[in-house]
């Protein structure tokens, strides 16, 4: 395995939430410290959500200037604005609503009552993701070549289902094939709804750090074969690589068919 993959476990969801919110507060302080403003982009499912919130609970996000905290998804449902699906409401009220952000840098995805059509929603969060590029971009002394399509995502945040999907990119269907674009709308998701906006794998792994954070007994399959280097197509958790580190971030029940020579726990 790659030296830059690194995989922890946990006792249990609560704890697999609590941790993983104390590390991205921990890893925003930071990156602020270095570079004024950071960016993460934020996943749907259980413990993603369940994570915001504990964020939202800790005293310790209040160190955090989450005025300079870009935010973007990694996917979302291509629903109303007022559904319950949608993983922009509920990052909104588990940590959005409850934190000084600025909105001009919160990136929802599209809602369908806003929009056309899904085609619209993807070249809408294309062209979001490629003016916040060629701003940052503008802004760097070092920088040269050309504006990249996508802006730095310092923390990238990936659920996973017990078929290995990640974001809205599901096993054998054309997301996880596309390539070149950085954006692409999924029209038969095998979990409902069915109409989904996702970043594709190449801009997911443009991120410097990308976390899975998968729990429940349901997941030890998908954990197992993401690990194993099956084919992406296949297994899509499997094609998941940050630049600078890729963190699996589980509970015990999903960590069952990981290796205890790979395992580092944390209680
Ligand atoms: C979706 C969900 C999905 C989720 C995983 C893990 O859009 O359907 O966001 O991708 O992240 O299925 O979900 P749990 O953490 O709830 O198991």
């Amino acid at each position: 395995m790659s030296k830059n993959v690194r995989i922890t476990t946990h006792p249990s969801f609560d704890v697999l939430a609590a941790t993983t919110a104390a590390r991205l507060i921990t890893r925003l302080l930071d990156v602020q410290s270095e570079r004024g403003e950071a960016t993460v982009v934020l996943t749907g499912g259980s413990v993603g959500i369940a994570t915001l919130r504990e964020i939202a609970k800790s005293p310790a996000h209040l160190a955090v200037d989450w005025s300079k905290v870009n935010f973007w998804f990694g996917d979302d449902r291509f629903v109303e604005t007022d559904s319950e699906d949608r993983n922009y409401g509920q990052a909104a009220d588990a940590l959005l609503n409850h934190i000084p952000v600025d909105p001009a840098r919160v990136h929802a995805m599209a809602a369908s009552d806003t929009v056309a059509d899904l085609e619209e929603a993807v070249a809408t969060y294309a062209q979001e993701l490629a003016l916040a590029a060629k701003t940052e971009w503008q802004n760097d002394d070092e920088a040269s070549g050309e504006a990249p399509v996508v802006p730095r995502f310092d923390v990238l945040l990936l659920g996973l289902g017990p078929d290995a999907h990640i974001a809205s990119l599901f096993p054998e269907l054309a997301g996880i094939r596309t390539k070149g674009v950085p954006v692409v709308g999924v029209r038969n998701s095998p979990k409902p709804p069915p109409l989904r906006v996702s970043l594709t794998l190449e801009t997911i792994n443009s991120a410097q750090e990308i976390w899975i954070v998968a729990a429940g007994a349901d997941k030890a399959a998908a954990v197992g074969l993401g690990l194993a280097g099956a084919s992406e197509v296949q297994v899509p958790a499997s094609g998941a690589r940050g630049l600078n580190k890729t963190l699996w971030l589980l509970d015990e029940a999903s960590a069952a068919k990981v290796p205890s020579a790979l395992k580092r726990r944390e209680s």
